[in-house]
């Protein structure tokens, strides 16, 4: 239906208490890209918060198929949210309430013909959010105030740093460093979301030879880095070019970055 005739109830938890999970996918050629392992996260973001998934991998897979050919679109990117349902307001889980499930298309933009020249500046920020941030739960109030703050500064994104002084992400990419010709990104764990494109890329570089750990990295890494660039599935990769006021690399996409980036559109965007 048109979006703006979708409503959802007042008492949904997923608007009453952030009580909901959600998926972001994206096609190729119109097909869903990684679909099954998008569907996988889904299921996982759902067992961390305790809700029975509403719907199969089968059905999923049905009707993500299904909304992209009714939206009609040459990209699309499919955006699924589910939530504990509705229920009178109280923390405790309903007895009854049947999940909300959301599917919204839109059409993805077609890709740059030079995407590389679109790059960020970005600042670093406390990590003030919790320790479920491998759950895609749509509890984002802390990722929507530092991409603010990110903005009120005068930068494109933000990148948490937590008390050790390791980086983990941005408010919606993973985040890989370069130097020396050696690519590194932090390890999987409950400060970070195991971004579907972070493995394609891990994957792309070491199709490559170029050698791709998952490590800690550190902030004074990132300062110190030849080049630095970050994931995610509707913008795939964006370079780095400074952060908190510090140039990095030569204000372009480096080399290693765009070897990746050319790497992933062979292997997984058919370009
Ligand atoms: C916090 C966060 N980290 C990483 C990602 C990247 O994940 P993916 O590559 O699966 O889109 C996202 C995507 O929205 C995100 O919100």
């Amino acid at each position: 239906m048109p979006l703006e005739q979708a409503t959802v109830h007042v008492e949904d938890r997923g608007f009453q208490f952030a009580d909901g999970v959600y998926e972001a996918i994206r096609t190729y050629g119109g097909k869903p890209f990684a679909l099954d392992e998008h569907l996988a996260r889904l299921n996982r973001s759902l067992e961390g918060i305790k809700l029975t998934p509403p719907l199969s991998v089968a059905q999923w897979t049905e009707i993500v198929y299904e909304a992209i050919r009714r939206g009609g679109f040459a990209e699309t990117v499919v955006y699924i949210q589910v939530t504990r349902g509705v229920a009178p307001r109280h923390r405790r889980f309903p007895k009854n309430a049947q999940p909300t499930v959301v599917m919204t298309v839109r059409e993805c933009p077609p890709a740059s013909d030079a995407p590389l020249e679109h790059t960020a500046r970005i600042i670093t920020v406390d990590d003030f959010r919790w320790s479920l941030c491998h759950l895609k739960t749509v509890a984002l109030l802390a990722s929507v105030l530092a991409y603010q703050q990110a903005k009120e500064a005068g930068a494109d994104d933000a990148v948490f740093v937590e008390p050790d002084g390791t980086v983990m992400e941005s408010t919606a990419g993973n985040l890989f460093v370069i130097k020396d010709g050696k690519v590194k990104t932090p390890p999987l764990g409950n400060k970070l979301l195991a971004g579907i494109t972070r493995e394609k890329f891990i994957e792309a570089a070491r199709s490559l030879g170029i050698p791709c750990a998952e490590a800690p990295v550190t902030r004074n890494e990132l300062f110190a880095a030849d080049e630095v660039c970050l994931t995610s599935t509707t913008v795939e990769l964006m370079p780095v070019i400074e952060i908190d006021g510090r140039p990095i690399g030569n204000g372009k996409a480096g080399p290693v970055t765009a070897a990746m980036f050319h790497q992933f559109h062979k292997l997984y965007a058919g370009v």
